[in-house]
């Protein structure tokens, strides 16, 4: 091969090295070139076959073709090599200096309404009672007539209630205006001894700073041979004491009326308001905070139930006013506005289960 061949040779190889874009092009451009059937390969094997001046004069003519191609191809990996490594750098960089993203049980929050059911179903759970629960939307029959309303009877004005179309069987449907219909599901499908508490979403027609349409309430139902008023009475100072977390409270049971208890009454707890603020278990006011009574023999009978055999009490509490009070909120609306900056600041860490050991609200 003459000299201007091995010059044009040289050059293109220089040139297919430079334009190999990865490390899979670059090998077989020196698989072409210095491989066993490569094309500076096949000129050195000439070597052996010449003359001792022949060898003397192309020998390293062809070892510095050689010499120049490893050396290129050599180079050529080793910028590869580290541009690979920038574009991976580059890729993969994370900023060790930003603040860690917070985890969702750090982040999220139980709505009050949630941790207040959480707590009540401590309380009662440590006294003997089970969680019962029934329909929003309920039949009349069982949100009023079984509950010893009957039809036209005054009490059911008061509920302002929502209405909705009869059923295929010609029932009329409401949105329970209370858990109260709980109590005659839970004494029509288990016998006594009974003992359940029933939190739940109830609807009224109503709106202003303290109620909502939507709103809830929490049932307590007790069935058995003897369960009496001075029971009562132990329930709900025992579920006071605990809820409010203080040592003792002073409670006031005001005769009332509700067509499902005789005899009924309203419970007040005494507190003090001083500075605009509410505290338990001092002080000279008064706050109602809920409904009860024995059970009315009617609701008895309308459960199948024996009223010389079994008797019971029941009472019923508005949640999310015990929440507004526990936890001083001033406005009902804003439990229902799903507004996170509300729930941020009044919502509870999702791992602080409420309970009677570690405490309610510890
Ligand atoms: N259901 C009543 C209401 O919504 C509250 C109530 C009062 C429930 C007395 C009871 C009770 O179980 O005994 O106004």
């Amino acid at each position: 091969m003459a000299t201007t061949d091995l010059d044009t040779l040289e050059r293109d190889l220089l040139s297919q090295v430079e334009a190999a874009s990865d490390e899979a092009a670059l090998e077989t451009v020196r698989v072409a070139a210095l491989g066993k059937k490569g094309s500076v390969s096949e000129l050195l094997k000439t070597l052996g076959a010449m003359t001792p001046d022949e060898r003397k004069a192309r020998g390293p003519l062809i070892n510095g073709l050689r010499d120049r191609v490893q050396g290129a191809l050599a180079g050529r990996r080793e910028a590869l090599a580290e541009a690979a490594l920038e574009a991976r750098l580059a890729a993969e960089r994370i900023d060790v200096t930003l603040p860690l993203r917070e985890a969702p049980d750090a982040r999220g929050r139980i709505h009050p309404i949630s941790q207040v059911m959480e707590e009540i179903t401590a309380i009662f759970a440590d006294m003997g009672f089970s969680v019962a629960e029934g329909p929003d939307i309920e039949t009349d029959e069982l949100n009023f007539t079984a509950l010893n309303f009957p039809p036209g009877h005054p009490a059911r004005e008061m509920h302002d209630t929502f209405f909705l179309a009869p059923d295929a069987q010609g029932k009329r449907k409401v949105l329970r205006t209370h858990t109260s219909p709980v109590q005659i599901r839970t004494m029509r499908s288990k016998a006594p001894p009974i003992r359940v508490i029933i939190p739940g979403r109830t609807y009224r027609h109503d709106s202003d700073q303290t109620h909502t349409p939507m709103f809830h309430q929490c049932e307590g139902l007790v069935i058995d041979k003897a369960a009496n008023i001075a029971n009562l009475k132990w329930v709900l100072e025992e579920f006071c004491r605990a809820f409010f977390e203080v040592e003792a409270v002073k409670m006031r049971f005001r005769p009332s009326f509700f067509p499902f208890t005789e005899p009924s009454a309203e419970v007040d707890i005494q507190c003090s308001r001083k500075g605009g603020e509410i505290r338990f278990g001092e002080g000279t006011d008064w706050l109602e905070i809920l409904g009860c009574g024995m059970v009315h023999p009617n609701v008895l009978r309308n459960c199948g139930l024996d009223p010389d055999e079994v008797q019971g009490f029941a009472f019923g509490v508005g949640l999310d006013r015990i929440a507004m009070l526990k936890y001083g909120m001033p406005d009902l609306r804003p439990f229902f506005e799903a507004d996170v900056r509300w729930l941020d600041h009044y919502g509870f860490r999702p791992l602080d289960v409420p309970s009677l050991v570690a405490g309610l609200t510890a």
